[in-house]
């Protein structure tokens, strides 16, 4: 093996890297947005609403990533008129498909909470909105929010699919250095390192926010 090309060729990892960086970070900001609201349509007492949310959200979780980033990077000229950048369709895709998984989170983080919690505080007098501001969300955030940075780490290792229609991550990054080098292999080990490294970091930086935030429960 030999890594001999690593300095010569750091110049394309690096912006790889960044796009790769910037890619996730928009994904999983409007990811949450999108998830968000859809997570509040489920939960709506209209059942329209309610059965759009769920439609939408077995749809993106039933079909493969792959698949909805060429639905909408094809799809979006011929729909539109207009011709997206190829990083946008990327964050578009990498978004809807986030805010499915998202929903789902924020839906289990809500209902880890023990039905107890609601009922007591519906007992004290509370009505069902401030009960849920001040008694169901504050718990069901701790649940929440570690999910939410599993899922950052999950939107990186995915955004590797990118890479197909052209977008520059790393693993684009690493397959132009392959063709540079006629070196099939090594290139690829250094794009996996890299991966590795955001998300070992990543994991890491959660832990500790996670520890924090439970750092004042008993149990
Ligand atoms: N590999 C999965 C697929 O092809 C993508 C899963 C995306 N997951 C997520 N949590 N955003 O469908």
């Amino acid at each position: 093996m030999d890594f001999s090309f690593i300095t010569r060729y750091q110049g394309l990892y690096l912006t790889g890297t960044r796009n790769t960086i910037f890619l996730a970070v928009l994904a999983v900001l409007f990811g949450v947005m999108l998830g968000l609201i859809l997570a509040l349509m489920r939960r709506s007492s209209l059942k329209p609403v309610k059965f759009l949310a769920a439609a939408y959200i077995e749809f993106v979780r039933g079909t493969p990533l792959l698949v909805q980033l060429f639905i909408i990077f094809y799809g979006l000229p011929v729909v539109t008129g207009m011709r997206f950048p190829d990083f946008v369709a990327g964050v578009i895709a990498l978004s809807l498909n986030s805010a499915a998984y998202v929903a789902e989170i924020i839906r289990a983080g809500l209902q880890s909470i023990d039905r107890g919690q609601m009922e007591a505080a519906r007992s004290l007098g509370m009505p069902h909105n401030t009960a849920m501001r001040h008694i169901i969300i504050p718990q069901a955030f701790k649940n929440i929010l570690p999910a939410l940075g599993n899922e950052f780490i999950v939107v990186i290792k995915e955004s590797a699919i990118v890479s197909v229609i052209g977008i520059y991550d790393i693993m684009r990054s690493a397959n132009i250095v392959r063709g540079i080098t006629y070196r099939p292999f090594e290139p690829l080990i250094v794009a996996a390192f890299i991966y590795f490294i955001l998300t070992f970091t990543l994991s890491n930086l959660l832990g500790v926010a996670e520890r924090r935030m439970r750092a004042g429960d008993s149990h």
